[in-house]
């Protein structure tokens, strides 16, 4: 199999963003997400002997849907306009924009397992019955995905990611079942979300689910998680809630 060349793949994606406004942080940000997960899929891959050209093309094309929903939708709510990753897989795969990203040789085989990554990057749970293979690749892009997302909600303020008041947030309590997650340690079925500060704890509850032990050790090594934690409440019992996540974070479920 023809290895995969970067160069005209991060041509075609900067040609392809180019016809979104680079100068709205909305599309900034999901750009420079891309090229940071695409770049941990690399080293993720490599940790466990996958095809790193495969999972950093992986990552490089797993939010292609995000520059069109928030030109039709204004926003990266899915819940408030579509499942973006549904959407960019059938942009890719159902009307042939995969054509401009690969050359015409890459081969059904590669092509199944990119389009079952991107499909399923951001669903809570995978579907059964994937390859070994390709359930590989899902979960090298899912765990890429979860580490740049815990960096990007460090470095954004949380009531543009949440669309909410700075008072709201503050003010927030966070729900039995979404504390219930994190106890189990387990991630966060969107459904359980109902407060600006349930997404926070959200958040960290990512790392729970890291796959591969590379990816672990990047997200702790990183912070972003801990630094998530400083929340500044002024809700007593998200207060106290925070210092219980702080104090047990890193420590295996009880
Ligand atoms: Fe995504």
């Amino acid at each position: 199999m023809d290895m995969i060349e970067k160069a005209p793949v991060t041509r075609a994606f900067n040609g392809y963003v180019a016809a979104y406004n680079a100068s709205d942080p909305k599309i900034a940000l999901k750009i420079a997400h891309t090229y940071r997960v695409a770049g941990l899929c690399e080293r993720i891959a490599a940790s466990i002997g996958a095809d790193t050209g495969l999972a950093w093309l992986c990552g490089m094309l797993h939010d292609i849907g995000r520059f069109e929903q928030v030109r039709r939708y204004g926003t990266f709510v899915d819940a408030q306009s579509v499942d973006h990753a549904a959407f960019g897989a059938d942009l890719l795969f159902v009307d042939g924009l995969i054509g401009s990203f690969v050359p015409e040789g890459f081969g059904a085989a590669r092509r199944s397992i990119l389009e079952t990554a991107i499909r399923h990057h951001s669903a809570y749970r995978l579907p059964e019955g994937l390859s070994d293979e390709a359930a590989m690749y899902c979960h090298i892009l899912r765990d890429a995905d979860k580490i740049d997302i815990l960096r990007v909600n460090c470095e954004t303020p949380l009531e543009d990611i949440y669309n909410v008041t700075t008072e709201a947030l503050r003010t927030s309590a966070v729900s039995d079942a979404v504390k219930a997650c994190f106890r189990r340690r387990t991630t966060v079925e969107r459904s359980l979300k109902r407060t600006p500060a349930d997404y926070v704890v959200a958040h960290v509850c990512l790392v729970f689910e890291l796959v591969y032990p590379l990816s672990a050790a990047i997200a702790r090594e990183q912070g972003y998680a801990d630094r998530l934690m400083d929340f500044p409440s002024e809700n007593p019992d998200t207060r106290a809630w925070f210092n219980e996540m702080r104090q047990t974070l890193w420590t295996p479920r009880a």
